[in-house]
């Protein structure tokens, strides 16, 4: 099969929340894990000068190379292998011929499909030195995932996640991007539920062991409006102000929750100004 007929399979969403076995905890491990492992590649390759193609072209090699695919490619019309947004763009940058620069703050976004599971995955990397407010910036946002991911445990409901990202990073005085929302996740990509990063405790579905879904928070440091570029993808802050997102793909277990994107090197929080 060529990679569209296989694209072109995938099973579809639905309304019910699916629930998976044993089987879909070990695919999504593989898969989760892969992807991180391709962001961790990444790693010494994120620095002033590269373009983003360049790096796309390091991530689609690297998965192809694992015998899994690339979600996003093709994937609605997008034409690369990860999104790359860097500053004050929210997500869904499709990587070019743009240098990135001293500075810089950029998610890198994939997700691969391996034996039919997606893992799905982001995080931020510094370029070079950053500044204070931008390293903050991303410090909340990955803080305001922790306490989402923190939420999660059956019984618990949707809702409650999102509460507890959104009370977290309004403390820190960043607002919550409301137009992108995590997703179920596994043998189709964008799956129910929506999993909104604001909201209120006990609202939305309640949460059960064998739900598996993305938390992928996008935090302002101004305020929480997004537009999309004519591109039809590049969404960025109205007010210009900085943006970070940080993405797990996750599995809800009979205590609590597993994480299928950790990466198995620690770097899923990548050294920024060479904090430890
Ligand atoms: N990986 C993104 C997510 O977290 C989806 C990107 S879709 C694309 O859901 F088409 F833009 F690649
Ligand atoms: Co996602
Ligand atoms: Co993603």
């Amino acid at each position: 099969m060529t990679t569209t007929d296989v694209l072109d399979d995938r099973p579809t969403r639905t309304s019910a929340i699916k629930l998976y076995g044993e089987e879909g905890f070990e695919g999504m491990r593989k898969a989760g894990r892969l992807a991180a492992e391709c962001l961790d590649m990444l790693i010494p390759h994120v620095q002033p000068g590269v373009t983003t193609e360049h790096l796309d072209d390091l991530a689609r090699e690297f998965v192809l190379d694992h015998g899994a695919l690339p979600a996003c490619l093709f994937y609605r019309g997008y034409p690369k292998t990860v999104c790359i947004s860097q500053n004050h763009i929210v997500c869904h940058g499709i990587p070019g011929p743009k240098r990135l620069v001293e500075g810089d703050i950029c998610n890198i976004d994939v997700t691969v499909i391996i034996d039919g599971w997606h893992g799905d995955t982001s995080r931020m990397y510094g370029v070079g030195e950053v500044s204070p407010r931008a390293k903050r910036l991303v410090d909340v946002t990955h803080e305001g995932l922790m306490k989402g991911l923190a939420a999660i445990k059956p019984g618990a409901t949707v809702g409650d996640i999102g509460h507890a990202i959104q009370t977290y990073v309004e403390s820190q005085r960043c607002s919550v991007v409301r137009d992108f929302c995590g997703h179920g996740v596994g043998q189709v990509f964008h799956d129910n539920p929506n999993v909104l990063h604001f909201g209120r405790k006990g609202e939305g579905a309640v949460l059960r062991p064998g739900m598996f879904f993305t938390v992928e928070p996008m935090v302002n440091l101004g305020k929480y409006q997004v537009k999309v570029l004519n591109d039809g993808w590049t969404a960025v802050t109205r007010d210009k102000s900085l943006s970070a997102q940080f993405e797990h793909s996750c599995g809800v277990t009979e205590t609590g929750v597993e994480l299928f994107t950790a990466s198995p090197a620690g770097l899923f929080k990548v050294p920024i100004n060479g904090e430890v």
